[in-house]
């Protein structure tokens, strides 16, 4: 056992140390959103042409990538894949010197498993790493984008759940070989985040690691995968980021507001910018064009920090959130995320931010500001992401202190079905065991929660929810966990909690304000929202 995770140690750390790593997220386009497994060497050659005639390849979008569909049946006699002629005349070898001579790089696709995604007839790489990376460098690729379909079985097409579909090796697998071939290959992990935690081990192997299942073109995908990308703050670095998935800006999926929301929220979190509309017809939208051709946000999402921005307060009945990101040159992005679909105004000091002042910018009007201190109100517009870069920034200290008590299992008593749960092996921080809240009627109750004065508190709770919903969310469902929490008989408010990490221990801190609380000791219900499960609770600690 100790040699097996000696090798795999050396192996990781071997393949860390060479493997091309990209400065910022890459940015690209791909044939998958629009064209499906259907791509085509024209199809390739006029969207290549489009980024640079469109100006967008000057902006930074180079990788130029052919997805699912575009091999043959067959490999050849010495077991090499090979281009569908009908599909691709030119093969290979000559899409990616067109490609280069546009100044592109070469995107390929291929997958981990017994047959491509979207079929049974197309090879996939399982089994074949060595050659298929060759082959990959042969064609002078510059990426490779590795998918997970048919990884267990040639029957199974998208297998969350079994050992083998679940576990990194294949993908780590890829990794080493890719690693040994002469030639930079970025590496674009498609493994959607089944399993273990693909914060913990895809980063160090990979540019790109798809933190989710597929973007589907509405607006409620923006909402799941943001949800889904909230804890990879812990991993995203100069060149390891968190992939949000292709954009579905120009599809006409969404309105130009959700666009620029959708634009905003994947450069706030560092997600590489691929887009998939055709750049040739449904880009002729200047609305869209402009959009992707939007400078600042680009900007925001190639900064050199590539610190992937924080979910720091969610008000979920009013249906807006703060995000914010530390940007360089002592900069912050805020990001005012109204999910309503309506217009609204809204309000909040600085101070939760740790800032007393600062200069802003308004990026999508493009206008400074200037000076800003206290308390801000913005009118947003329904689905509105107002982006500001804050600059100058005096910081204000003034953030709420905690009472120094945590109360957790061994504080609450149980009603319904909620009880104390042990973490067992997981970490389950800070306090090694947490509290299942999972259905209706569900609740924890805290009799004494000691506060020094009346008024709305903070409350920073520790939750847990690893309810990624893999085949569940794609379409309607969700994968945020509601909870409402009531002080002192009081209304019982909800909260929308995101995903917190990678596994059913770790757990993320919510930070939320919550209002009802008198001088001395406080009841605190917390209760699963109407019929469904509440996240798993670790705890919660009170400012003031
Ligand atoms: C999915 C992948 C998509 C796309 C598709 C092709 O597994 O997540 O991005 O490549 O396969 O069928």
């Amino acid at each position: 056992m100790k040699t097996v995770i000696v090798s795999a140690l050396l192996l990781r750390a071997s393949v860390e140390a060479a493997l091309y790593k990209s400065k910022t997220p890459p940015m690209g386009w791909n044939s998958y959103n629009y064209y499906g497994c259907n791509p085509t060497e024209d199809i390739m050659h006029t969207n290549a042409q489009g980024l640079v005639d469109l100006g967008l390849a000057d902006l930074g979008y180079e990788y130029v990538t052919t997805d699912c569909g575009w091999m043959a049946e067959e490999r050849d006699s010495e077991d090499r894949l090979q281009w569908n002629t009908d599909l691709f005349p030119s093969g290979g070898v000559a899409l990616g010197d067109f490609i280069h001579g546009l100044g592109l790089k070469f995107g390929l696709y291929s997958g981990a498993g017994y047959y491509q995604c979207g079929s049974t007839d197309l090879p996939a790489s399982l089994g074949y790493e060595e050659i298929d990376a060759q082959t990959f460098a042969n064609w002078s690729g510059d990426s490779l984008k590795y998918d997970n379909c048919y990884a267990s079985s040639p029957t199974i097409e998208a297998d969350y759940t079994s050992a083998v579909s679940t576990s990194p090796a294949r993908h780590e697998k890829m990794a080493a070989v890719l690693d040994g071939v002469d030639r930079d290959i970025a590496y674009f992990i498609c493994q959607w985040g089944v399993g273990e935690d693909i914060g913990d081990w895809a980063p160090p192997i990979s540019n790109v690691y798809r933190i989710s299942n597929d973007i589907y073109n509405a607006w409620r995908s923006i909402w799941r995968i943001t949800n889904q990308v909230v804890p990879y703050y812990r991993s995203t670095t100069v060149g390891a980021y968190p992939d949000m998935d292709m954009l579905i800006v120009g599809l006409n999926a969404l309105s130009l507001q959700e666009e620029k929301f959708h634009f905003s929220m994947w450069a706030l979190n560092k997600s590489p910018l691929n887009i998939g509309a055709p750049t040739s017809t449904k880009l002729t939208s200047a609305a869209s064009l402009a959009v992707l051709s939007n400078k600042e946000v680009i900007a925001i999402d190639q900064d050199s920090l590539a610190k992937q921005a924080r979910l720091v307060r969610r008000y979920t009945e009013e249906e807006w959130d703060i995000w914010a990101g530390e940007l360089s040159g002592s900069r912050t992005v805020l990001g005012i995320a109204n999910w309503k679909n309506d217009s609204q105004t809204v309000e909040f000091d600085l101070s939760v931010v740790n800032i007393s002042s600062a200069n802003a910018r308004d990026v999508w009007a493009a206008e400074d500001i200037g000076a800003v201190s206290g308390v801000q109100s913005f009118e947003l517009a329904g689905h509105e992401l107002r982006l500001l870069v804050l600059s100058d920034i005096i910081e204000s200290n003034a953030l709420p202190k905690s009472t120094g008590k945590y109360y957790s299992a061994a504080n609450a008593t149980f009603g319904g079905s909620a009880q104390e749960v042990d973490c067992g092996a997981g970490t389950c921080a800070p306090k090694g065991n947490k509290i299942s809240i999972p259905s209706e009627g569900a609740t924890a109750t805290f009799n004494s929660v000691a506060v020094g004065s009346a008024g709305t508190k903070l409350l920073g709770i520790d939750f847990i929810n690893y309810d990624v919903a893999l085949d569940t969310a794609w379409g309607w469902g969700t994968n945020t966990r509601n909870m409402t929490v009531a002080v002192n008989g009081g209304t019982a408010k909800r909260w929308a909690f995101p995903i917190s990490g990678g596994d059913w221990y770790e757990s993320d801190r919510m930070l939320i304000e919550v209002d009802g609380f008198v001088a001395g000791a406080n009841q605190v219900v917390l209760a699963a929202y109407e019929a469904s499960s509440a996240p798993d609770i670790v705890g919660f600690e009170v400012f003031e």
